[in-house]
């Protein structure tokens, strides 16, 4: 059975000769099962017609934000939710270029803002075009926010041109997003297996648990995701190996990342256990629930008219960061906490960090406006643990966007790594 049978896929097509290619995309898609919406931008129209990729989907091919007769049927809000996945092919330079800063001057710009799905796209544009430092920029940044790169590949343009520009062949594209895996990357912005965490294995956790009360409720935190999902993207882009374990958030997987979705906290416990013996570092970003419902209700709790008030017992979650920290040498990874406060924040990061045995902290005041949970900027108080000192080193950082700290973060997690590794008599080599 194809993996793409029953996906919705929603295809945008953006004004590239490549968009000639997009027919042939659109029907190896329906083939593999897939049901798939068009959404085309105006230049894509003067290379290909939208009654063309009507014919092969079989659906009405959506043009524009202000069309009335469209919003009437499948408003633009519904068919950004609608989409399991946002494939963009051929992804031109001015449409990377607005996509990463966010822009919603069009139908398919609005959809990527409104649209919660997995985002995947294949480059196309003149070999120059794409090496300039701006669209490499752009194609960074896009990466950095969930957006799963294919390619462009290498080879002839149809401008004469030779070098890295050409969107990939439609079923190269099919294959990549059947095994979500990018295929045949031709730039600068792809994973890099040669970085300089490369031959590393980190395993993150990310996002709040969800501790369940009854069948249909539960306890939660305000906790997005964003700072665990930067950290795992930027340790891709660096070359580790990423094992990120994630509760409920609304974010696409980065690319090249390995994701094991959990609920609780003791579902999380059990996976970070089992994933951190064999990691390089643990980074322990998720705001795990402290406490728990000591016996979930197995049936929906009733509201009561003769009770004014409802007593819930809970019990204490396993402190998963203190466990990892507690392993055995040899099987410890380097491990790195956060500690969110809103006063006296170095005096509590350090207890945290001698406390919970970790090699490492990152401490933000959360009580700082625009920083924090939900926010897409931060600043933090970097300390870690000097066997041979008996202060913690310091580094405070400026306020930065979410994907700049974390790389500051995987900056000092790989010093802290390589300054274990000469330490350790293990590694050293024999005179
Ligand atoms: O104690 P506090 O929740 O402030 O500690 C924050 C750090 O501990 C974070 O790194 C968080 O991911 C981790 N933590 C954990 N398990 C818990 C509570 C916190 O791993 N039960």
């Amino acid at each position: 059975m194809s993996p793409l049978l029953g996906q919705r896929i929603l295809l945008g097509i953006s004004a590239g000769i490549a968009a000639y290619k997009s027919a042939h995309l659109a029907r190896l898609l329906k083939k593999a099962g897939a049901e798939v919406r068009v959404v085309m931008t105006d230049g894509a129209q003067a290379f290909i017609t939208p009654l063309t990729l009507q014919a092969l989907t079989g659906e009405a091919v959506r043009t524009s934000l202000l069309d009335p007769e469209a919003e009437a049927g499948m408003g633009h809000i519904e068919l950004a939710r609608w989409a399991d996945t946002l494939l963009v092919a051929p992804a031109t330079a001015d449409l990377m270029a607005r996509l990463a800063h966010g822009h919603a001057d069009d139908l398919l710009t609005t959809l990527n803002l409104a649209s919660d799905a997995r985002r995947v796209m294949a480059p196309a544009m003149n070999q120059a075009m794409w090496r300039h430092p701006a669209t490499q920029r752009n194609a960074e940044r896009l990466a950095s926010d969930g957006w799963q790169l294919l390619g462009p590949a290498a080879g002839d343009q149809a401008c004469g041109d030779v070098g890295p520009g050409r969107m990939l062949e439609p079923e190269e594209i099919v294959t990549a997003l059947t095994v979500g895996e990018s295929a045949g990357q031709g730039g600068d912005a792809s994973a890099n297996a040669s970085g300089p965490a490369a031959g590393l294995t980190i395993t993150l956790t990310a996002g709040p648990t969800r501790e369940p009360l009854d069948p249909v409720r539960y306890l939660t935190n305000h906790s997005s995701g964003k700072m665990g999902y930067a950290l795992a993207a930027s340790a891709a882009r660096l070359g580790a190996r990423v094992r990120l374990i994630s509760g409920p958030v609304s974010l696409a997987t980065p690319p090249g990342v390995e994701r094991i979705d959990v609920e609780t906290a003791e579902q999380m416990h059990a996976a970070a256990l089992r994933l951190a013996v064999d990691s390089d570092a643990f980074i322990g970003c998720a705001a795990v629930a402290d406490y728990r419902a000591a016996a979930p209700a197995e049936h929906k709790l009733k509201k009561r008219d003769d009770a004014e008030s409802l007593t819930l017992e809970l019990v204490k979650n396993p402190d998963i960061i203190a466990a990892v920290a507690a392993l055995p040498a040899a099987q410890r990874p380097l491990v790195v906490g956060f500690a969110a406060e809103t006063q006296d924040l170095e005096h509590y990061a350090q207890d945290k960090l001698t406390r919970k045995g970790l090699d490492m902290i990152v401490a933000n005041d959360v009580s700082l406006a625009g920083q924090g949970f939900g926010a897409d900027h931060n600043a933090a108080l970097l300390l870690w643990r000097r066997p041979d000192a008996t202060t913690p080193g310091r580094h405070q950082t400026a306020t930065l966007t979410k994907t700049e700290l974390a790389d500051t973060i995987l900056h000092h997690l790989l010093e802290r790594l390589s300054a274990r590794q000469a330490s350790d008599p293990h590694t050293q080599d024999t005179p």
